[in-house]
């Protein structure tokens, strides 16, 4: 049952032929009056295929909102809180790209789309963490620059013949460096038929301790097709509200449930209120970064179609 600050952000939305996207991070109460809620790639998708809508209202952090805007430029793109930048995303200047291209001239560039505009303008292709194997596998090139997620890089490299060098060195989630290994293990001993979904974000020692290492769709997905009952969820905490609300016969357990992302929960509803109704916060990206970005976006939902 929606409250009444929901319905009536549905009303306006209508009012203004609005569309509002989430990610799996937002609390539930913008997940219900979401029109999309997905991760990183799906987003990206959802955003490559709006046409018939006047305002986008992006519920994520700053470089999906940026994403949206680079595949829709001609789109006014807000974004309910203008402050809600993921750390990572800044942890990757353009120019420390550029100056690793001149160290390894015949490497390829794969940043993770957790970078802002800029940085996506020096890669090659981007990727997310439900496809960034594939991307890899797709190139010619056996020497890969990739960041700025070393957690996410060292995935990669655990399943490729591939080199894979991190740039920057430490590039990382605060809200995923929160999980460890001995609260998994504690987990499942407790809950010995669970499944253990981690998200590749997490330290290489959690990872191995899962029995699954999947982008939040990839948890959704797998959760979908499995006959368990219980499942422990190593991602940021929201994303086990998504679970709950799809599979409310299933036991879902958070592997750390302070693992929250203080960035994506800026957003409110009150926000996004005041967002539909002053068309507030724009999102835009300088035009000619904007087309370089556009390219390694493409190229990356071309070889995930
Ligand atoms: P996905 O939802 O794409 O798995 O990414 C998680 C994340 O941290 C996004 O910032
Ligand atoms: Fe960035 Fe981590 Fe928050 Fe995702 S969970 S938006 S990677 S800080």
């Amino acid at each position: 049952m929606l409250n009444k600050l929901q319905k009536e952000i549905l009303e306006i939305k209508e009012e203004k032929n609005a569309i509002i996207l989430s990610h799996n991070y937002q609390p539930g109460e913008i997940q219900e009056i979401a029109d999309f809620i997905g991760d990183s790639l799906e987003l990206c998708i959802k955003a490559s295929q709006i046409k018939d809508k006047d305002l986008v209202v992006f519920c994520g952090v700053d470089f999906m909102a940026e994403t949206a805007f680079i595949l829709n430029p001609d789109k006014k793109i807000v974004i309910p809180d203008a402050g809600a930048e993921c750390p990572m995303a800044h942890m990757l200047p353009a120019e420390k790209i550029k100056n690793a291209k001149e160290v390894y001239p015949d490497a390829a560039v794969v940043l993770y789309v957790n970078t802002l505009a800029e940085a996506k303008a020096e890669a090659d292709v981007l990727c997310t963490s439900a496809n960034a194997l594939k991307v890899v596998e797709s190139l010619d090139e056996d020497t890969i620059l990739f960041g700025p997620d070393y957690n996410l890089a060292w995935y990669v490299s655990q399943h490729t013949n591939k080199e894979i060098i991190p740039i920057p060195e430490n590039g990382h989630c605060y809200v995923h460096k929160m999980f460890n290994p001995a609260d998994i293990l504690f987990l499942k001993q407790k809950y010995p038929d669970a499944e253990v979904l981690v998200h590749p974000e997490c330290d290489p020692e959690v990872q191995e301790a899962g029995d699954h290492v999947l982008s939040t769709g990839g948890m959704l997905k797998t959760i979908h097709g499995s006959s368990s009952e219980t499942f422990i969820i190593g991602t940021e905490i929201d994303m086990t509200t998504r679970i709950k609300s799809e599979n409310p016969d299933k036991n879902v357990i958070p592997a750390f449930e302070e693992a929250i992302c203080e960035n994506m929960k800026l957003h409110t509803l009150e926000k996004i209120k005041n967002s539909l109704l002053k068309e507030e916060f724009i999102v835009k990206v300088p035009e000619d970064v904007a087309a370089k970005a556009l390219n390694a976006v493409e190229r990356m939902l071309e070889i995930s179609s």
